[in-house]
């Protein structure tokens, strides 16, 4: 009698460790849940509009930024069985945040700051600073009056079929594909956090591959992190044609700081490489423990090593620094969306400090050679 209750309470707890386990796995594979919680059939309740602002598309109860955001969450909240990853937390400044970082700095009813983060339809008006006539910084595709790489900030009618605002860049969200539980490898449609571009036609569809972190990075340390796919060479012309990495998506936006970073000749450098593999000698070669501030893009065979498990180490001669290694794509406490501080890095400064510039130009702070 007393074995079997004790056999009972075992096989509960089982049971809730398992339940957790697996909430905790679907965590970041496809929404679940009853369709209400995010489905409003007609936009109509009791002979009235449910939401004034609706309705919306694919019949749902907001749209990107109302359900991505959150007064009360800095990083997820529950929405029925399902996990939302926050972009846009409302409630003031946040000290913590998702890999993409957050929109709050930029937001308009945020920290209002027009440098912190990319201005989004919805989130922010127009850059201030960057006038929509003078296009993402660097860009070399679809330029001019009514050109589709202007701004993200108001919709835009040159291709209808290709998105604005959030889905500028997550052209083809997919809240129902299944793709694997937990951290994994996501190599094929609907891709790396729904990132694809439409070079080669939208039928083509590439998109960014890497291996996704089960929880967006809330947690977070030099052996549970994202992933990022790099491939070294100029790569223009070709962003996107199967790449997969991240700094071709970026370059999709901002070409000319990938395809004009030299003169030709690798190592005569005129912009930050990016998708350049970190030398294996000089200051270089003390990159050794991954750092999540300062990530690096790894080789389609280192990737393909790694299976469904993201690295610790950081390898000189095959990681390369990618545009990813010093910004965050949506928003974050320093100007240009970096990840850090730039302005408390001060070459000579005998600090020894090892993040940021300081994590690859690991002799650059000191105060004598
Ligand atoms: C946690 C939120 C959530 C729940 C629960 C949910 N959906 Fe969705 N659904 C979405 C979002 C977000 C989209 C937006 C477009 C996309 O990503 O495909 C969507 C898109 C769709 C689409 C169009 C795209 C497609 O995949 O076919 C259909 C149909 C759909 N949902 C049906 C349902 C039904 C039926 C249920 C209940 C059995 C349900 N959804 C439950 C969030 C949800
Ligand atoms: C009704 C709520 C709802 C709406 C509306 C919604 N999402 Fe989501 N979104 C979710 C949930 C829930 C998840 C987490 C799903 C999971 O666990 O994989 C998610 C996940 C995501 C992810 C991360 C996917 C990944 O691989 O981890 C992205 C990117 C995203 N949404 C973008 C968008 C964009 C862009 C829109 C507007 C077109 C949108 N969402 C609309 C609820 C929503
Ligand atoms: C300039 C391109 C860009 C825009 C615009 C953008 N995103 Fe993202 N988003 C990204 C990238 C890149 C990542 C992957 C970040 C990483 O893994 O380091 C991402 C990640 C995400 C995630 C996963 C959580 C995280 O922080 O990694 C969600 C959810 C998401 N985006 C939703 C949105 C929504 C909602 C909007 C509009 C309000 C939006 N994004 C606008 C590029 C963008
Ligand atoms: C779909 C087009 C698009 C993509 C893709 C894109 N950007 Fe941008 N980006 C813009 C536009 C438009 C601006 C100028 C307006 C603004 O600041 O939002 C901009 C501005 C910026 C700025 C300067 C922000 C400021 O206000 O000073 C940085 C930094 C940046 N992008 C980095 C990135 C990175 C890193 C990626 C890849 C993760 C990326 N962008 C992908 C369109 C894009
Ligand atoms: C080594 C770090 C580093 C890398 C790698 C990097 N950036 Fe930057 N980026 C910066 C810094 C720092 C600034 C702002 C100050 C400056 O330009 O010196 C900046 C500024 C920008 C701006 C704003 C330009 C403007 O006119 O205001 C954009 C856009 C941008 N980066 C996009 C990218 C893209 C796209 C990539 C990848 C192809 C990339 N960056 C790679 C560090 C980096
Ligand atoms: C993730 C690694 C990484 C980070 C972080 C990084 N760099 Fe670099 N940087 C490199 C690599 C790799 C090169 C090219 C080295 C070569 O040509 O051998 C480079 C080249 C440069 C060059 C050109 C050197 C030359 O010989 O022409 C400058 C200047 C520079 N970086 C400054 C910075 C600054 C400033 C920061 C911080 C804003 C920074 N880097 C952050 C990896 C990085």
């Amino acid at each position: 009698m007393f074995m079997k209750r004790k056999k009972l309470l075992l096989w509960s707890l089982l049971m809730v460790i398992s339940l957790l386990l697996w909430g905790e796995g679907i965590g970041n594979a496809a929404v679940t849940g009853r369709c209400d919680n995010c489905h409003t059939m007609h936009n109509s309740q009791d002979g009235s509009d449910l939401y004034a602002s609706g309705p919306y598309d694919h019949l749902l109860v907001g749209g990107c930024v109302g359900c991505h955001s959150s007064s009360t969450e800095e990083q997820t909240y529950n929405l029925g069985t399902s996990t939302v990853p926050v972009v846009n937390y409302t409630g003031g400044e946040p000290s913590t945040y998702l890999a993409g970082g957050n929109f709050w700095w930029v937001a308009t009813a945020g920290g209002n700051d027009d440098t912190k983060g990319h201005n989004v339809m919805e989130i922010s008006a127009q850059d201030t600073n960057i006038s929509a006539t003078e296009e993402a910084p660097g860009n070399t595709y679809c330029t001019g009056a009514g050109g589709c790489h202007q701004t993200l900030a108001v919709k835009q009618t040159v291709q209808s079929t290709l998105g604005s605002g959030c889905q500028g860049c997550h052209l083809n969200v997919q809240h129902h594909t299944y793709d694997g539980s937990g951290t994994k490898y996501v190599g094929t449609a609907p891709w790396y956090r729904f990132l694809s571009g439409h070079s080669g036609g939208a039928a083509a569809n590439y998109g960014v591959e890497g291996i996704e972190d089960d929880d967006w990075q809330k947690t977070v340390s030099a052996a549970d992190h994202n992933e990022y796919k790099g491939l070294t060479g100029e790569n223009s012309g070709t962003i996107m044609a199967g790449d997969g990495t991240m700094t071709a998506f970026c370059s999709g936006c901002h070409g000319n700081f990938h395809s004009e970073q030299d003169t030709g000749t690798p190592g005569q450098w005129t912009r930050h490489p990016s998708d350049f593999t970190i030398p294996n000698s000089g200051e270089y070669a003390s990159v050794a423990d991954y750092d999540p501030l300062s990530p690096v893009a790894r080789t389609d065979s280192a990737m393909t090593g790694f299976g469904d498990t993201p690295s610790a180490t950081v390898t000189a001669g095959s990681d390369m620094v990618m545009c990813l290694s010093c910004h965050r794509p949506h928003g974050s406490p320093y100007a240009d969306l970096l990840r850090w501080d730039y302005s408390s890095m001060v070459a000579g400064s005998g600090t020894g400090m090892n993040t940021g510039c300081f994590y690859c130009h690991s002799n650059k702070d000191q105060d004598e050679d």
